[in-house]
């Protein structure tokens, strides 16, 4: 099985991660012809992209049958995976879900390729893989190759996160919000808790009785689960006007110093990412700048003031790409090798 003859189902495919996840297959090689995109009933036999030339077919989910395919890559949301993942698994297709469903799961593998890729042998346990929160997938790409040289300890961030990562709906509100507020009849937050055109809330999540919101308790246990679990992380995370790009503006303490000029060409060398601004301060990243891309762009990398062995920098990447869709395909290829070299009896994996 390689990638002109593995057969996929993308379930969630006219969502904002779905049809990402189309666009990057048919990017990196995937064949038109092995895909199903699968949704929910009312969306049956509407037509979705397959790159630019290529249209495909909405098919039920409900009434999919998944021993047709090898790969499942799952977005229909948390509550729809946790009744259809399993059943895909038990039916012998290996789900990539990207869901919060089964990220928790201790015998679920959280995935990022450039983090943990050796996890991939433990898909055996449920034939189900978890793609990690957007926020934090490009924190811990950034923190992987600087934790290899000198271990993190702690991590305080907060983040900037556009409302793609809230799904198509939220992505409407904005753009309807902002219009009728130029025509001077605002209208109400209903897929977000406030509005979010000219503005922005400390809100992603529901409220936990520690006062943290489910996406910044997601953030920490996805990062001691794929990381270490010794590392701590306190987050808040902030919804803001912008369509797509999450960025984040991170402190970490590590187990001793680190200077400024080394972590640069630490992060200068590392995989998946891209330091912006190390020849002129103006040139650091924005949303705009990160949308459309896969890397996770890199800039103020500088010390932290306030610890003598901290550092403290910005990422802005696409959340839609290495946030979730990107990553979702990055595990499919992993699979790919892995399966491949176990058949050829080698296990050393690469990323690209
Ligand atoms: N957006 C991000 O940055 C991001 C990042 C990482 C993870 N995620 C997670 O990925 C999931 C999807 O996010 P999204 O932004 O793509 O949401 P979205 O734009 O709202 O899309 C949801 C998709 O799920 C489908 N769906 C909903 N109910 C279904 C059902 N009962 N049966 C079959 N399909 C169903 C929808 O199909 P219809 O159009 O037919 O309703 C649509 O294709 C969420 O769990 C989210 O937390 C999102």
């Amino acid at each position: 099985m390689d990638k002109s003859t593995v057969k996929i189902a993308v379930v969630g495919a006219t969502g904002n991660v779905g049809r990402m996840m189309l666009k990057i297959l048919e990017e990196r090689g995937f064949i038109s012809e092995n895909v199903h995109a699968i949704a929910s009933e009312k969306s049956e036999g509407k037509k979705v992209s397959f790159g630019d030339d290529e249209i495909l077919i909405v098919e039920a989910l409900e009434n999919f049958d998944f021993s047709t395919v090898d790969i499942g890559l799952f977005s229909p949301g948390s509550k729809v995976s946790a009744i259809y993942a399993p059943k895909a698994a038990k039916a012998g297709c290996v789900v990539i879900d990207n869901t919060s469903c089964f990220r928790s799961d201790p015998k679920v593998p959280l995935i990022i390729p450039e983090v943990n890729g050796q996890d991939i042998a433990n898909y055996k346990n449920k034939n189900i893989i978890a793609n990690p929160n957007c926020a934090i997938a490009a924190i811990a790409v950034a923190l992987k190759p600087l934790h290899l040289k000198n271990h993190v300890k702690r991590v305080v961030v907060s983040t900037y996160q556009s409302v793609s990562g809230a799904g198509k709906a939220a992505m409407e509100e904005l753009d309807q919000q902002t219009r009728s507020l130029f025509t001077g009849t605002p209208t109400p937050a209903e897929n977000l808790p406030r509005p979010i055109a000219y503005n922005l809330f400390p809100h992603i999540g529901e409220f936990e009785d520690s006062g943290y919101t489910g996406e910044e308790s997601k953030m920490r246990e996805e990062l001691k689960k794929m990381l270490s679990s010794k590392i701590e992380l306190s987050a808040t995370c902030v919804r803001v006007p912008v369509f797509v790009g999450h960025c984040s503006a991170i402190h970490v303490e590590f187990e001793k110093p680190f200077l400024v000029a080394y972590a640069l060409e630490i992060l200068q060398n590392a995989p998946g990412v891209q330091v912006m601004d190390a020849d002129d301060p103006m040139d650091y990243a924005t949303p705009l700048d990160a949308a459309g891309y896969d890397d996770v762009f890199i800039s103020r990398l500088r010390q932290d003031a306030s610890h003598p062995n901290g550092l403290a920098f910005w990422t802005a990447s696409d959340n839609l790409r290495k946030g979730a869709a990107l990553n979702a395909v990055q595990i499919l290829e992993l699979l790919l090798e892995y399966k491949a070299k176990q058949k050829a009896g080698s296990f050393r994996l690469s990323v690209t």
